[in-house]
């Protein structure tokens, strides 16, 4: 195998995404590192997953900055710092801006079937809308609030016991899965983006 693919991790919360993906990259043939892991806030269990598993981490809270802009610069340039060849928003509670979208490949995972249910209550307003099925995207970002190109989805029934929570716990068991195997896929054999369509498996990494 050629050198893994170095994977810059952004999270917001608990981290669960990211623990798949550090359990993933500890055997080599999945062909990724996770270089560091960098969040928007301090004191969640993300940043500790990654301080345990012994992974650089680092923070740029929004609120440090006098506008967005001066975050986004900082933010790209935290990210930039570990030479990433893609990055992983999982479970990231912020857009990105273009410092860090003209810069790297970003992957973007969300908790509905997109073009449904986009934003930071997926699981909520599927529910709110009766919906049966709904499941996980795993998207590449754009400047959009979920909107990027699909890279993979998966289904995931709705039952009529569930609440807000039982839902997304079932769900995110699934989204692990999708997100270490997309990711995989995308370190291992490429992709490539034609209008809004994702085809992997086409060699070497691509915007
Ligand atoms: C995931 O369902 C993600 O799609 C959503 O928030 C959840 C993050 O979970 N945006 P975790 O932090 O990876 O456990």
């Amino acid at each position: 195998m050629s050198q893994a693919g170095r994977l810059v991790v952004l999270v917001s919360g608990s981290g669960t995404n990211l623990q798949a993906l550090l359990d993933a990259v500890a055997d080599a043939s999945y062909g990724a590192a996770i270089v560091a892991v960098g969040a928007d806030r301090d004191g969640i269990e993300g940043l500790a997953r990654a301080e345990r598993a012994g992974v650089p981490t680092f923070v740029e809270k929004l609120s440090s900055y006098g506008s967005r802009a001066d975050w986004d610069t900082a933010l790209a340039a935290r990210i930039a710092a570990y030479k990433p060849d893609l990055v992983v928003a999982a479970g990231f509670m912020k857009i990105l801006g273009a410092p860090t979208l003209e810069s790297f490949p970003v992957l973007n995972t969300h908790p509905a079937l997109l073009p449904s249910f986009p934003g930071a209550h997926g699981v909520r307003d599927a529910m709110a809308h009766g919906v049966k099925v709904t499941g996980c995207t795993v998207m590449l970002a754009d400047a959009g609030v979920d909107t990027g190109p699909i890279v993979a989805q998966e289904a995931v029934r709705v039952f009529d016991g569930d609440d807000e929570h039982l839902l997304h716990e079932r769900i995110k068991t699934v989204e692990r899965g999708l997100l270490v195997d997309t990711v995989g896929r995308m370190v291992r054999e490429g992709w490539t983006v034609t209008g809004r369509t994702v085809r992997l498996g086409s060699g070497g990494m691509k915007k």
